[in-house]
């Protein structure tokens, strides 16, 4: 049987994710992850932060904390909200552990023993005061265009024009003000990834069912102009991981460390060993994962990603693996994502624009949020998220749909028969008619969730939901059961027979209302197969208890003060 691997793309270190981020890879990868373990295959799920680099760095100065002191602080309240919704990862790994140091030296000393790795010498700013190179962004002076006194070495903020460090009129240290720099030459290692299109341009050509968005973006990249030209992969840094051999120094590139983007998803290999050290497990156990000559033929591996992370995975990530020419599991699905606007513009981490993954939580319980995400998934084009769509669309699928239905029919059979599964006889052409149509639609579902298909998969969801409701709209057992309460036994055993099945559909988007919805029946979830036999799966007599309130709907009120509250940039 297959097994899973799956990832997704490991968020920075700097600052709380917003819900765009969430639904750009974290959320759509977790429902994956719910739904194959749902079928009962083996799963493993891995995510991380993304600590190095110098938003990173420039993050713990304003937070006033030393780098590591500040990573580790972010990691608990990253991992801590991931929890709050409900995120479901195996490990939830740094990218800062002893594993990715390990692992990425290893990587970058087979690409040296394969000859893909040359020394470039560069000019870079060096800042005595501080005593280090400083990156473009560290570097500050009076632009040559406009005059603007706080331009960054990479580009002035007033006139957009892009600049080099050199450019700047009186440059000075962003980190200590200090004037007292100098030009120096400085040693990088590159990545010979041009050597490697012809391996690149084949592994692409055989992802035949990938979408065309994410293969063309490769093949742009493996042909356009310089798009495979060499990449730095080390910078003049102090956080990061040292440059080495294996466990060798790297004669010349003392005091550097490997660029962010070169270490970053080397970690989707490492958070597998942190996860393994976390259990308690051999090494066999991860690598069993991860390594074609170790067990991991039969894994079937899907990322999960943002479409600005698209390149890094198509080619700068399988470019590290096929170069170190070790028998590494290369990617078999990605699945990309547009983006999501707030209101008429983009969610912003910088301006603090939008609502951020601790705030949602604040205002509603996760299943809320992950509905409307994931049924709203950026997947063909961006999407928005607006106050009034996402109180319509969770009120109305959510309460009306599904919450009714659940209190209906437990409170009906509690007041006209007990709080168990009355006895009832056979089902009549209404009955049938309603199991064939959820064969057919579990079918579909099953389908768009294989495919990861989100939004048609939620569709479909929504409409075994709504299925449900018709059927008693049609049937009206409280009408039935003045003239003939057999049949109505037999209705309202059907409908209490299918809260365990939509429960079981459901617990991949809204793993709490299912939980609770399982516990109410008395039920524990099992992936149906045979409707028929599903809806029939609980006896006569079989006890259960009538819920609270599934989903309160969304005031008018609350979202009217929601909207004033979150209009504005958070502090
Ligand atoms: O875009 C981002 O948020 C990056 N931190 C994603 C890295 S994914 C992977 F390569 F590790
Ligand atoms: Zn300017």
């Amino acid at each position: 049987m297959t097994r899973h691997l799956i990832t997704s793309a490991i968020p920075y270190i700097n600052g709380i994710k917003h819900l765009g981020n969430l639904i750009g890879s974290q959320l759509p990868a977790d429902l994956f992850a719910r739904y194959q373990r749902g079928r009962g295959r083996e799963v493993l799920f891995l995510c991380a932060t993304d600590e190095h680099g110098t938003p990173a760095e420039l993050a713990a100065k304003k937070a006033g904390k030393p780098v590591d002191e500040f990573c580790a602080e972010m990691h608990e309240v990253q991992a801590r909200i991931a929890e709050g919704f409900r995120l479901s990862f195996d490990h939830f790994g740094r990218s800062s552990s002893p594993q990715n140091h390990a692992l990425t030296q290893h990587f970058a000393g087979k690409l040296q023993e394969n000859g893909l790795i040359r020394e470039v010498s560069e000019e870079q700013v060096y800042s005595h005061a501080d005593g280090r190179f400083l990156p473009d962004r560290y570097i500050e002076g009076t632009c040559p265009n406009c005059a603007y006194d706080k331009a960054r070495g990479d580009q002035c903020e007033n006139c957009t024009k892009q600049l080099d460090p050199t450019d700047l009129l009186e440059p000075r240290s962003a980190i200590s003000g200090s004037t007292d720099l100098e030009v120096r030459e400085t040693k990088h290692l590159f990545l010979r990834q041009s050597t490697l299109r012809d391996d690149l341009d084949a592994w692409i050509n055989t992802k035949t069912d990938w979408p065309v968005l994410t293969t063309s973006i490769a093949r742009k990249w493996l042909h356009d102009g310089d798009g495979l030209r060499d990449r730095g992969i080390t910078r003049d840094l102090d956080w990061g991981i040292s440059v080495k051999n294996g466990d060798q120094d790297w004669p010349g590139m003392e005091g550097k460390v490997f660029y962010v983007w070169f270490d970053a998803p080397i970690e989707y290999i490492a958070c597998a060993g942190e996860w393994a050290e976390a259990h308690d497990l051999p090494e066999a156990d991860w690598q069993r994962w991860w390594r074609t000559d170790k067990g991991a033929e039969d894994v079937t591996y899907t990322q999960f990603m943002g479409k600005d992370n698209v390149p890094f995975h198509t080619i700068g990530f399988p470019a590290t693996i096929l170069g170190s020419g070790e028998p590494w599991k290369l990617v078999d699905h990605l699945k990309s994502f547009n983006y999501l606007n707030y209101d008429g513009g983009q969610f912003s981490t910088s301006q603090g624009r939008g609502i951020f993954m601790d705030q949602a939580l604040e205002l509603l319980a996760p299943d809320y949020w992950r509905w409307w995400l994931l049924s709203h998934a950026p997947e063909s084009s961006d999407a928005e998220f607006t106050w009034s769509s996402f109180q319509q669309d969770t009120n109305k699928d959510l309460a009306d749909v599904l919450g009714n239905f659940v209190s209906r029919v437990t409170k009906f059979c509690r007041s006209k028969f007990s709080e168990a599964l009355p006895e009832g006889g056979e089902n009549g052409p209404e009955e049938i008619a309603l199991i064939a149509d959820l064969q057919e639609r579990l079918g579909r579902y099953q389908d768009h969730m294989e495919a990861i298909e989100v939004r048609k998969a939620a569709a479909e969801l929504r409409a075994i939901w709504a299925a449900g409701n018709e059927y008693l709209q049609e049937t009206a057992p409280w009408t039935t059961f003045k003239t003939d309460p057999e049949k109505a036994a037999v209705q309202i055993r059907l409908a209490l027979n299918l809260i365990p099945f939509y429960a079981t559909l459901s617990a991949p988007f809204i793993p709490d209302a299912a939980a609770n919805m399982h516990e109410n029946m008395g039920t524990s979830p099992e992936w149906p197969v045979d409707v028929n036999a599903a809806l029939h799966a609980l006896p006569a007599g079989h006890p259960f208890t009538v819920p609270e309130v599934l989903f309160a709907k969304i005031t008018d009120e609350s979202v009217a003060d929601w909207e004033v509250r979150f209009s504005g940039t958070r502090d």
